[in-house]
């Protein structure tokens, strides 16, 4: 592996993990809250950074309109040409671009609106990120992140896995996530790049139902495995305490998301 993993897991992706990305980062309109902070409006040029498949990208390009503009920025060169393909069927106005970050490959002032969802987290220097997310946004521009805070993660599956829980998300965090504590961190990276009228929003809604599902399943228990730290059939083991708690109506799970907004001065 050139790269470390928390890179790596993203410039190689299997073909179901694709297919659990496509469920994973669905856009659902509950996630109204989080493009609300953009103020949105048609005739925008916006960047979307680490558009992953794109799902939400379109939902922005809907919003700017065929007058506006939206460019995705993604290390992982399918979901670059999945996301291409569905804006060309779409016939949005959307741009997908390969590129790994930091840096941003654009130039100084270009964006009035600059997006960030869930992707802080992995990158090698998140304050880096937000630095030129800073300098690519127009003056007067309008800059949001989303993310999580892993370190804020609530999962219950009964008082007997508890233990389990811990070890198998202690192992998937510690090659998975560069920044465990990056929602936490946002407010002070996005002072620290010069944004002003930083604002914070915290989200955490409840899945008691499992739609959370995919995301345990397909990402959270490969990392665990990958990790070496937990065996296979310890994860196995998890699997199966998450379906019970599921059938049971006994599954809890949380993870609040952090929405920063800042205006570049
Ligand atoms: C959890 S996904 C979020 C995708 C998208 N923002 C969404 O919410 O639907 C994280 C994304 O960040 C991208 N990514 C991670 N590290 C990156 C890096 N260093 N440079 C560019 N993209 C990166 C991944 O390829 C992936 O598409």
């Amino acid at each position: 592996m050139s790269e470390p993993y928390y890179k790596q897991h993203w410039i190689e992706i299997d073909p179901e993990r694709h297919a659990a990305y496509d469920q994973i980062l669905a856009y659902h309109p509950a996630m109204e809250p989080i493009l609300r902070p953009l103020e949105l409006r048609a005739g925008l040029n916006v960047l979307d950074v680490g558009s992953g498949p794109g799902h939400t990208t379109l939902e922005l390009a809907r919003r700017v309109g065929p007058s506006g503009k939206v460019t995705g920025v993604d290390i992982n060169a399918e979901f670059v040409a999945r996301a291409s393909a569905r804006a060309h069927e779409q016939k949005a106005n959307v741009e997908f671009v390969h590129s790994a970050f930091p840096p941003l490959p654009f130039p100084d002032r270009s964006f009035e609106r600059v997006f960030c969802k869930n992707v802080l987290e992995y990158v090698d220097s998140a304050p880096a990120t937000v630095a030129e997310m800073a300098r690519v946004a127009a003056d007067g521009g309008i800059v949001v992140a989303i993310d999580s805070d892993w370190d804020m993660l609530a999962l219950d599956l009964g008082p007997e896995s508890s233990e389990q829980i811990e070890r198998v998300l202690a192992a998937a965090k510690s090659i998975a996530i560069k920044e465990p504590k990056i929602g936490r961190r946002l407010y002070g990276i996005f002072r620290a790049a010069g944004l002003a009228d930083v604002s914070v929003e915290i989200m955490a809604g409840a899945d008691t139902v499992g739609r959370s599902l995919p995301m345990l399943k397909s990402s959270l228990s490969r990392y665990a495995r990958d990790s070496g730290r937990v065996s296979s059939a310890e994860v196995e083991r998890w699997l199966g305490a998450i379906d019970q708690a599921v059938s049971s109506g006994r599954f809890f799970f949380a993870l609040p998301q952090f929405v920063v907004r800042g205006i570049k001065p």
